[in-house]
């Protein structure tokens, strides 16, 4: 009797939440069902691979979760090669789970992983960028950025006002990692008067005179930083910071935002509040832009496992998605080029 079993593809999420992961794993369990194969969900990232842990996925499971910020699969920042025997019990799961392929969902991190299991092991993996800090080389876009940064500019845009009506300066720390794109997005979004990226040196006396020329304009300010950029006088030692499993120093504590505004409230001697969106710029529902780059990518990775393209990752080229070699996205960050730096002077 032929065997009528259907092939079976596992998806997970690895690394940080972002919205739009939700869209792309619609869109990829959408057109794998069509393409005749099953689904199943590995729970929390790596963590589900390496533990065997799974939920189930389908097209009335994945519906309505276009609109959903997050992950229905969990995730974690679980590193399969700092734990111990993890990736053999990542291919011994492979096997048991009956696993045709894998789509991996993640960023730089994640995706690592993904190219080492193709690699080492010729495991069947595909990848699918994502990621708020845009990170990612390769891919254009990854999703989840573009609605962070409307986040974090509805929230610099309230900032505006209160420091308008306080005639203070006010100052945004946002997320982003090393990279300064969502500082840089966010500052222009908002009319800011000033960004602090990582990939740039801050000028301490130059954004002083810029502030203190702004405030003698319209008696307030605004200031995006990213959590990583360097405050020279504010020194290295008070920035202690622990490492995750991917040796990623983690940055939460590390309170950019409260240095820069005390620095600028001594040197300049106006009123400075600061905030830091945090975690808020990564939830909730995401923007029409990443449903539908999301749902791309998803889709384009159920086509790479259908036509045995393993090893690559679904990309955003233009406006195309395409496959592309997954190890060309992974191992160096892409930043913020110098060529914004003219565009930084045009608009700060
Ligand atoms: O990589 C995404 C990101 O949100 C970074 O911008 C940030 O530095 C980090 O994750 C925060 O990680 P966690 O959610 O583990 O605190």
């Amino acid at each position: 009797m032929a065997n009528t079993a259907k092939k079976r593809i596992g998806i997970l999420t690895g690394g940080g939440d972002c919205p739009g992961l939700n869209p792309a794993i619609r869109g990829c369990v959408y057109a794998a069902e069509r393409y005749g194969y099953e689904c199943v969900g590995l729970t929390d990232g790596w963590k589900g691979l390496v533990e065997g842990t799974t939920t189930p996925l389908n097209r009335e499971i994945t519906e309505y979760i276009i609109m959903k910020g997050g992950t229905i699969l969990g995730t974690s920042r679980t590193n399969p090669v700092k734990v111990e025997d993890g990736v053999k019990k990542c291919l011994e799961n492979f096997k048991k789970l009956d696993l045709h392929a894998l789509v991996a969902m993640g960023g730089d991190d994640t995706l690592g992983v993904a190219t080492k299991l193709y690699k080492d092991h010729k495991l069947n993996v595909i990848g699918v960028p994502k990621t708020m800090d845009n990170d990612l080389n390769v891919t254009d876009y990854t999703f989840g950025f573009d609605t962070s940064v409307t986040r974090a500019m509805e929230a610099a845009q309230s900032l505006l006002d209160t420091g308008a009506s306080h005639h203070r300066i006010m100052v945004l720390e946002v997320m982003g990692r090393h990279a300064g794109w969502v500082a840089l997005y966010t500052a222009i979004a908002s009319a800011a008067d000033f960004v602090c990226i990582p990939e740039r040196t801050i000028d301490t006396s130059e954004m002083i005179r810029k502030l203190k020329e702004s405030y003698a304009r319209k008696r307030f300010a605004l200031v995006v930083t990213s959590e990583a950029a360097e405050l020279p006088a504010a020194g290295e030692d008070k920035m202690k910071h622990a490492v995750d499993q991917f040796g990623h120093r983690i940055l939460k504590d590390r309170g950019m935002g409260e240095h820069i505004s005390q620095f600028i409230e001594k040197q300049t001697g106006i009123e400075t509040r600061f905030a830091v969106i945090g975690h808020m710029q990564r939830g909730g529902s995401p923007t029409l832009f990443d449903r539908m780059l999301a749902t791309r990518v998803g889709i384009k990775a159920a086509e790479l496992v259908h036509s045995g393209q393993f090893g690559m990752m679904s990309a955003l080229v233009g406006n195309n998605i395409v496959g592309v070699p997954l190890e060309n996205a992974t191992g160096e960050l892409k930043t913020v080029s110098k060529d914004w730096f003219d565009t930084m002077e045009l608009m700060f």
